[in-house]
């Protein structure tokens, strides 16, 4: 199999419509998942929780995925975080990436999970499980996050204990950070749990929302549509089964043109 990743050969190559980019940074946390950043075109504009496609020429052939970008809208460089797949058609390939390998993106990031979408509450909360951390790791950087709520709960479950290390990576940078620090430290709350190893806090998200242990241990009320709102991103069972929770207290969906009380991720659907 032949795969284009320099960026001498790829921008040769490069589908009209595609931004050819070069990783700088790679980062494996686990065999399941690794986090990679690359130059960002200066043309490129997004809105923190947004999604992209990004891809590799694979057999003379690009073949894409729908990637959140993980990193602020003020970074000058894009980061992701993804899954290994052994056999993904597509991160086999990314997975053995390195600083100075290039990336295809295409040109136009899209997606529902953004701020925009939500109308003004109180209280967000940010719902993921494993790599569905990623857009909320652009969100909690968003001065704009701060902004629309008075607090910012974010919350990720994974099956190891070894998979939470991204977001508590992440959650420390962001409190340290001399920009978004000063609003982080005391709006963003950081929840975690897991599901198949030992753990402080065990249990899938949608058992510690039906349980209200989730409520508990946060020291806050139940959901309520008059002030909480959320974001969900994970899995399609997460997703699914999250909604119907936040439906069942009475949250209804909302949308770019139509903004309400919770956005689901729409990267992987249709
Ligand atoms: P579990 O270990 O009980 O399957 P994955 O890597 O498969 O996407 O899973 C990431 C996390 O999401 C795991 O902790 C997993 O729990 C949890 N999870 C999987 N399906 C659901 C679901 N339908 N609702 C809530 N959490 C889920």
């Amino acid at each position: 199999m032949n795969v284009l990743a320099k960026p001498a050969d790829l921008e040769a190559a490069a589908p009209a419509g595609a931004f050819v980019e070069e990783v700088k940074f790679v980062q494996h946390y686990t065999d399941r998942l690794f986090r990679f950043r690359m130059t960002r075109p200066a043309s490129f504009r997004f809105r923190s929780g947004e999604f992209v496609m990004i891809g590799l020429m694979i057999d003379g052939k690009p073949l894409y995925r729908a990637y959140s970008i993980a990193s602020p809208a003020w970074d000058e460089e894009l980061e992701f975080f993804s899954i290994k797949v052994p056999d993904g058609p597509l991160t086999s390939h990314l997975q053995k990436i390195q600083p100075g390998d290039a990336v295809l993106m295409k040109k136009k990031p899209t997606g529902t999970l953004v701020n925009d979408a939500l109308i003004p509450g109180k209280r967000v909360y940010m719902f993921s499980t494993g790599t569905g951390i990623a857009p909320f790791a652009s969100l909690i950087r968003d001065p704009d996050t701060y902004e629309k709520f008075d607090q910012v709960i974010l919350t990720h479950t994974c099956r190891e204990v070894a998979e939470l290390k991204y977001g508590e990576d992440l959650v420390q940078e962001t409190i340290n950070d001399p920009l978004i620090g000063e609003f982080a430290k005391d709006k963003l709350v950081h929840y975690t749990s897991v599901t198949r190893e030992d753990f402080p806090r065990q249990g899938r998200i949608t058992d510690l929302i039906k349980s209200g242990k989730l409520f508990e241990d946060l020291g806050v009320p139940p959901l309520d549509p008059a002030v909480d709102r959320g974001m969900i991103c994970g899995s399609m069972d997460m997703l699914k089964d999250t909604k119907a929770l936040l439906e069942e207290a009475g949250l209804t969906e909302g949308a770019n043109n139509k903004p309400a009380e919770f956005v689901v991720e729409r990267a992987f659907v249709g």
